[in-house]
């Protein structure tokens, strides 16, 4: 039998190419490896503003943008969290299984209060966030679970918590594991991480036309001033989009770079006309399936999904003598 692999993603907005580049294409290429259940997390998208109007938007946006990356529905069970009520279950049962003071050692925890402003509290629900991805995860058993660098001490949680609960009892669950991906670092268009927040982003709903646009908007090495100045390609995100998408010419362009022998613009041209070449396939995809049923897939692999997380359910509430 092959292992259990999830994975979610929450629907705080449009996806883009550090999404595709890192998270999409990756678990695309796990799904033969196994049986996965990637979702979206739309509850966990609401931990922490209160705005829902968009939310039905970016799921059925990033639904379109995982399939069009070729995520297979046919091959992985494909949902949405809240379609799942036993989560939410799960994650109650879980939170008298974890104290408040372990949730508040949570890095993501800290970081998010200090950015809190003074007068704003953290919600309940961002506290118990590792609590509810935890239920996300065991609820199907699973033992891979691909997920940035941020999300490590997440999965510390969950380890813990599975350990108490298997230990108070019984063995239900296995204890899940980051699978940390090797991907490619993209920047944003003006060299800082790409996000939305940043404003620098090359969405995966953009055109060629649009690509080409803001690729001439790009930062690059700041020590080229003029034409005549050499350039230090490791400085410039133009450059760090060549090594992935113009693997090719990437040396010759390192070397005309620093001897000043092509120009900036020059330079991102030639970037834009590959980036776009590598884009066409998930582009020619994207457009077939943003006119398909996109929901019906999703219903599907939700009403699958929860057959699983059900009978895990039935598991758990005879474990914790509560199947009365
Ligand atoms: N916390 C994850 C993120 O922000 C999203 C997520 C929610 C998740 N539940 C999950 C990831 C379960 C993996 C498994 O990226
Ligand atoms: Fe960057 Fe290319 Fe300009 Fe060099 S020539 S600084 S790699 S854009």
């Amino acid at each position: 039998m092959k292992k259990r692999l999830v994975t979610g993603i929450r629907p705080t907005g449009f996806l883009h190419l550090g999404h595709l580049e890192g998270m999409l294409k990756n678990t695309v290429s796990l799904q033969e490896q196994y049986e996965c259940y990637p979702f979206v997390a739309d509850w966990h998208a609401i931990t922490d503003r209160s705005d829902t109007s968009r939310i039905k938007d970016f799921t059925r946006g990033i639904a379109v943008d995982w399939l069009s990356a070729g995520l297979d529905p046919g091959k992985s069970t494909f949902f949405v969290q809240s379609r799942i009520p036993e989560h939410g279950e799960l994650e109650v049962l879980l939170s008298m299984l974890t104290t408040v003071a372990r949730l508040e050692r949570c890095p993501t925890y800290k970081d998010h209060i200090q950015q809190l402003a003074e007068k704003d509290n953290p919600s309940m629900g961002k506290l118990a966030y590792p609590l509810l991805q935890t239920a996300d995860i065991i609820i199907y058993k699973a033992v891979a679970v691909p997920v940035g660098e941020d999300q490590v001490s997440h999965l510390e949680i969950s380890r813990e918590i599975v350990r108490r609960f298997n230990t108070l009892y019984g063995e239900v669950f296995p204890e899940p594991e980051a699978v940390l991906a090797k991907t490619a670092k993209l920047p944003g268009l003006d060299g800082r991480k790409m996000s939305k927040s940043y404003d620098n982003c090359i969405y995966l709903s953009d055109t060629a036309e649009d690509i080409r646009k803001k690729v001439m908007t790009m930062f690059t090495d700041p020590a080229r001033v003029k034409r005549s100045d050499p350039g230090h390609p490791e400085e410039c995100p133009v450059f760090a989009y060549h090594e992935i998408y113009n693997q090719d010419e990437t040396e010759q362009i390192a070397e005309d770079c620093k001897k000043a022998v092509i120009g900036c613009v020059d330079c991102k041209k030639m970037m834009a006309e590959r980036l776009i070449t590598s884009m066409s396939d998930f582009h020619a995809s994207r457009a077939k399936w943003e006119k398909e049923d996109v929901d019906a897939i999703l219903s599907e692999g939700s009403k699958k999904a929860r057959k699983v997380a059900q009978e895990t359910m039935q598991e758990v509430r005879k474990a914790m003598n509560l199947d009365y």
